[in-house]
């Protein structure tokens, strides 16, 4: 099939969280299985263009925004099983400091930068002679796709017979902006209604593309169930009811090339389930890296995230004073919310044997987190999928995490069973220091420590699985524009 993959954001190019992890190997993993994969995203400032031999093509774009024609370039590159990438340049609206804004503030103009983009995808098309069979859209900066799509390009011979597939990262972030965004669009005021594009007085980009997408997919079968209902819906639980025969969930993978301790170079030594010596040394390195007291014999808590309500960090917070008065130590890698990243800060502050933090985004620290961690805590208020838990699993960092969406769907409570980690119901602070409980002392039993460490490190969470069921969603979607 010809796939046009469109993402706001991807590895290696531009990253914020797991929707440019999964926009980095899922198509690679397609164009594996013999597809012809075409990946479409904005040349932002931070896309290095000599790193990564960027060509610049001999078309010039025109894209009409709010009516009035925008001019851009798009430059091309080419990566693994022959995967082309496509890069959306227009500097005005994507050479920028941030993806989506600086400083923890939204761009004011990202209705304006995403109908830009949108709009470019399809006139992309047409300037690199691409007839998609599917365009799959991925989180509320491509939601206007389906919907342009109806309305308007469709007619193109190129764009006749191309299928649509909108899959949902994250609910809670929609692309909510004003009414008159409409103008900006081009879109007809006529779907300015609730059962179009308004959600409450508002023009909603993500349910553009959740009304008018062939097919709809998330990341993993439990937030499919999840987004279905009031409470975890974010208002759209009544939308994907109705769609519920087009929804489906598949679970993301890992891309075991940049995340597996056997060949990581971004770690202090590699190793494996069956040579766990370099764990030690990985350890070791990050207690010394972060302050901590070099210690083996204490428990080391991992965690990195993006510091928000949905990562649930404020429960690790609440509990702050019991769980720093246990014996392990903690790690935090984040940025965010301005009072998380100051909390934790003053708990650092305040046990530096215990606690050392370090806010900001930096890739390197991530992956020594997961390879000198002996646990790995994700707290979740909800968890689309979560990949921090899979790399958790396969450096042998044994994920501590509440039971909500794809954490419930790829961790299971240690028992005498098997399991490969530790799960709690509530989101409270109680529950996780239950959890958490239950993880040191099993860590204090060292054979079943080991096994336990074994297994998770030997499971298998690749695109394999993956991206055949999207090829299905893929089928079923391009077989309703070719009956
Ligand atoms: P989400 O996409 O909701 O943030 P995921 O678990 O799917 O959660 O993916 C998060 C990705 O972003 C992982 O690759 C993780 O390592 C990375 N990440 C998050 N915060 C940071 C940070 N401060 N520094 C480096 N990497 C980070
Ligand atoms: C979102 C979700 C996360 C998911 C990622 C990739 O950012 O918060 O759970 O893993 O997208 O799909």
């Amino acid at each position: 099939m010809r796939i046009l993959f469109a993402s706001s954001e991807v590895v290696p190019f531009s990253k914020t969280g797991g929707l440019a992890d999964v926009s980095g190997a899922l198509p690679t993993a397609l164009a594996k299985r013999g597809h012809e994969v075409v990946v479409i995203t904005p040349r932002y400032h931070q896309v290095d263009v000599a790193a990564y031999d960027l060509r610049r093509k001999r078309t010039r774009l025109s894209v009409p925004v709010k009516g009035k024609p925008i001019h851009g370039g798009i430059l091309e590159g080419r990566g693994e099983a022959g995967v082309t990438y496509l890069f959306v340049d227009q500097p005005g609206y994507f050479d920028r400091d941030g993806l989506y804004g600086t400083d923890g503030k939204d761009f004011a103009d990202n209705d304006e930068r995403f109908a830009f983009f949108s709009r470019a995808v399809f006139e992309s098309c047409r300037l690199v002679g691409m007839s998609p069979d599917i365009i799959h859209c991925n989180d509320w900066q491509t939601g206007p796709i389906p919907a342009l799509l109806q309305f308007e390009y469709r007619d193109r011979p190129e764009l006749n017979s191309t299928g649509s597939v909108m899959t949902i990262h994250n609910l809670g972030f929609q692309g909510l902006f004003p009414p008159e965004t409409m103008i900006t669009l081009g879109l007809d005021w006529n779907l300015f209604t609730p059962s179009n594009l308004e959600y409450y007085g508002q023009t909603s980009y993500l349910k553009a593309g959740l009304i008018f997408a062939d097919k709809l997919t998330t990341v993993s079968k439990k937030y499919a169930q999840e987004i279905q209902t009031p409470a975890m819906g974010f208002g759209m639980n009544g939308l994907l009811e109705e769609r519920a025969t087009d929804l489906r969930g598949i679970l993301n993978g890992v891309d075991y090339g940049s995340w597996d301790p056997k060949h990581d170079k971004l770690i202090a030594a590699r190793y494996t389930a069956q040579n766990l010596t370099g764990k030690g040394v990985c350890k070791t390195h990050l207690q010394q890296h972060m302050g901590l007291p070099a210690n083996p014999e204490i428990p080391l808590i991992g965690c990195v995230s993006r510091l928000t309500t949905q990562k649930g960090i404020d429960l690790f917070i609440k509990a702050a004073e019991r769980l720093l008065s246990l014996r392990c130590q903690w790690v935090f890698l984040g940025s965010g919310d301005q009072d998380i990243e100051e909390a934790l800060r003053q708990l650092a502050d305040r046990h530096p044997q215990k606690i050392a933090v370090q806010t900001g985004y930096d890739d390197d620290l991530a992956h020594a987190i997961h390879a000198g961690a002996d646990l790995y805590l994700m707290p979740s208020r909800y968890e689309p999928c979560g990949l921090n838990q899979m790399y958790a699993l396969r450096y042998g960092a044994i994920p501590v995490v509440r039971a909500v969406g794809g954490l419930d769907d790829t961790i299971e409570n240690v028992s005498a069973d098997g399991g490969n980690g530790f799960k709690f119901q509530e989101a409270s602070a109680e529950d996780l220091g239950k959890a958490l409980d239950r993880a040191l002392k099993t860590f204090t039993d060292r054979d079943t420590w080991a096994e336990l460490v074994e297994y998770a490190m030997s499971q298998d969470f690749s695109w394999d699985r993956p991206s055949r069921q999207y090829e299905i969603v893929y089928q079923k979607a391009a077989a309703l524009r070719n009956p």
